[in-house]
């Protein structure tokens, strides 16, 4: 079952991200984007009333345009016992569609190019979009919510600062 994210439930998303990740970085990150990043959307997997998987979407900018409504996907986090099962690619579509309701024009995210383009993201350079990051080019990644949003839009998508601390 997928859920919005509900008060109390942030031991149990804190505990997933550290399991599934390497540092705290990301989990200390959903703490900073939950207190200081608005709008946000941040989605919990339940099995049996246990949280085994958590998505969060909060706002880039892309410079020059102020007027789209941007958001990053990041970080989603499985827990490893439950990877690979599904999880991750039941929470990107209601994910998604949770963006689009806010409205927002666009998705961005940095991640692996043979995950999400399943979901229907594209690279972002073929949308004219780069990311502030050192990354491999095809592992930035957008997809839009609304056709032609990025009609005419170009640049570097910046990240909430809350990423800095990465
Ligand atoms: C990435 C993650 C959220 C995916 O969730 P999941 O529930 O395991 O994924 P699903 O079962 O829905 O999908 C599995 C598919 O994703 C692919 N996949 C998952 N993680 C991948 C990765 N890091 N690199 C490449 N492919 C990956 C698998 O190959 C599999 O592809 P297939 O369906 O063609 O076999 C989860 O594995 C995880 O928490 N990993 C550790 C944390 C992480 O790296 N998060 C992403 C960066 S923010």
């Amino acid at each position: 079952m997928i859920r919005p994210e509900e008060p109390g439930d942030e031991p149990a998303v804190r505990a997933v991200n550290v399991a599934a990740f390497e540092t705290l970085a990301e989990a200390d990150l959903v703490d900073a984007l939950r207190a200081q990043a608005r709008p946000l959307v941040s989605l919990v997997a339940t099995e049996e009333g246990a949280i085994t998987g958590h998505i969060m979407f909060s706002p880039v900018t892309l410079p020059g345009h102020p007027a789209l409504v941007l958001m990053g996907l990041a970080p989603m986090a499985v827990t490893p016992a439950r990877q690979r099962a599904g999880i991750g690619s039941a929470l990107v579509p209601v994910g998604l569609e949770a963006c689009r309701r806010l409205p927002a024009d666009a998705v961005v995210v940095l991640g692996h190019p043979a995950y999400y383009p399943r979901f229907g993201f594209v690279p972002g350079v073929r949308r004219g979009l780069g990311c502030e990051y050192d990354v491999p080019v095809e592992a930035f990644m957008v997809l839009e919510l609304r056709p032609g949003a990025l009609r005419g839009a170009s640049g570097t998508i910046q990240y909430h600062r809350a990423f800095a601390s990465l």
